[in-house]
């Protein structure tokens, strides 16, 4: 078992398999100019592999595959088998932007993915081309059904609340969400990357007020439970399929119950999404770093777990993109 300085268990691992996107979010990436790691910077799937091994020796149970959209990247089905035989990991995911999912649904699935979180910030297509620069609101919503259709449930959506681009649509995502038996999961947008400009307190829209204007509309929530809920804070309408969530990371961190490591797309232990130090594993690996020598490099990004992020002191994140790091 992992255990870090501050008591905490760590058995879940996100890895971004790229930081190559076929979107371009407004908030995430500048539409034009976007430097991405060379073929050789990206870690191969053998070494990803190699890792998940390793770290599943050491205790982590869940494994979450993101990006950029990890389903732009070749070959990621076999990766996704892979990693599913690995002993030790009960829990294989993905976080993507559903693009292309309705194509790789059933295969995603048969090779052994349990389950998907799909991000969707609006339900208009005008206003998903305007945040995305690139996307077709249709493909999603295509995606989302192939990901029911397939089995790979419970199909979670993350909403990026933003004041002044989507926050007048909450209550109508929410109906939509607990009617389909969507477990949408309203987020707090985070300053990360160039995103971060100066003013950036002001754009964030907080759950609690997320929440109050969906009560407002739909009653009051009651609690309810959702598999692998992680951060989420989640509720329902009594009676309703789906479930809404709540992560907070700005208003009200939960770092006390951070169970995380991550793992970048060129190969970098982040034991932290919003703090800087990093861990070069992919140099270990490709100097012949044995199975003792990885394991003591997990072992020491766990470690290096602050105890909490500085968010609410203002303070930004700018060495790396989300792209990079993968939410
Ligand atoms: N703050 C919060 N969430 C973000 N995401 C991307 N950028 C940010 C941000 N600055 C979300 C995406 C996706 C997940 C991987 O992270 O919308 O759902
Ligand atoms: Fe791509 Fe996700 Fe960034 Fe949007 S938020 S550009 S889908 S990586």
């Amino acid at each position: 078992m992992l255990e870090d300085t501050y008591h905490r268990i760590i058995d879940y691992l996100r890895i971004s398999i790229t930081d190559r996107c076929n979107l371009r979010c407004v908030y995430c990436m500048p539409e034009e100019g976007v430097q991405t790691c060379s073929h050789d910077e990206i870690l191969r799937y053998e070494e990803i592999e190699r890792v998940v091994r390793v770290a599943a020796a050491l205790g982590i149970r869940k494994v979450r595959l993101t990006g950029g959209e990890p389903l732009v990247r070749l070959g990621v089905v076999a990766l996704v088998r892979a990693l599913a035989h690995i002993p030790g990991i009960e829990d294989l995911a993905m976080t993507t932007n559903g693009i292309l999912l309705a194509r790789h649904a059933p295969s995603l699935a048969e090779a052994g993915l349990r389950r998907v979180n799909i991000s969707l910030d609006t339900l208009h297509p005008e206003r998903f081309r305007a945040i995305t620069r690139w996307g077709e609101l249709d493909a999603v919503l295509e995606g989302i059904a192939a990901a029911f259709a397939a089995g790979l449930e419970p199909v979670k959506i993350n909403t990026v609340v933003i004041r002044g681009q989507n926050d007048d649509e909450v209550v109508a995502l929410a109906r939509k969400a607990t009617e389909s038996g969507w477990h949408l999961r309203f987020i707090e947008w985070m300053p990360v990357g160039d995103a971060a400009e100066q003013d950036w307190h002001a754009r964030v829209v907080t759950a609690a007020e997320i929440r109050a204007h969906i009560e407002a509309e739909l009653g009051a929530l009651v609690p309810a439970t959702v598999n692998g809920a992680g951060p989420a804070r989640t509720y329902k309408v009594p009676g309703a399929p789906g479930t809404l969530g709540f992560i907070s990371a700005v208003s009200e961190h939960f770092c006390a119950t951070c169970n995380r490591l991550r793992l970048t797309a060129d190969g970098k232990l982040r034991p932290c999404l919003l703090a800087a130090d990093e861990i070069d594993l992919r140099a270990a690996l490709r100097q012949g770093a044995g199975e003792a020598d990885l394991k003591a490099l997990l072992q020491k990004a766990i470690q290096a777990k602050p105890l909490s992020h500085h968010l609410a002191d203002h303070i930004q994140v700018r060495d790396r993109a989300m792209a990079q790091i993968g939410g």
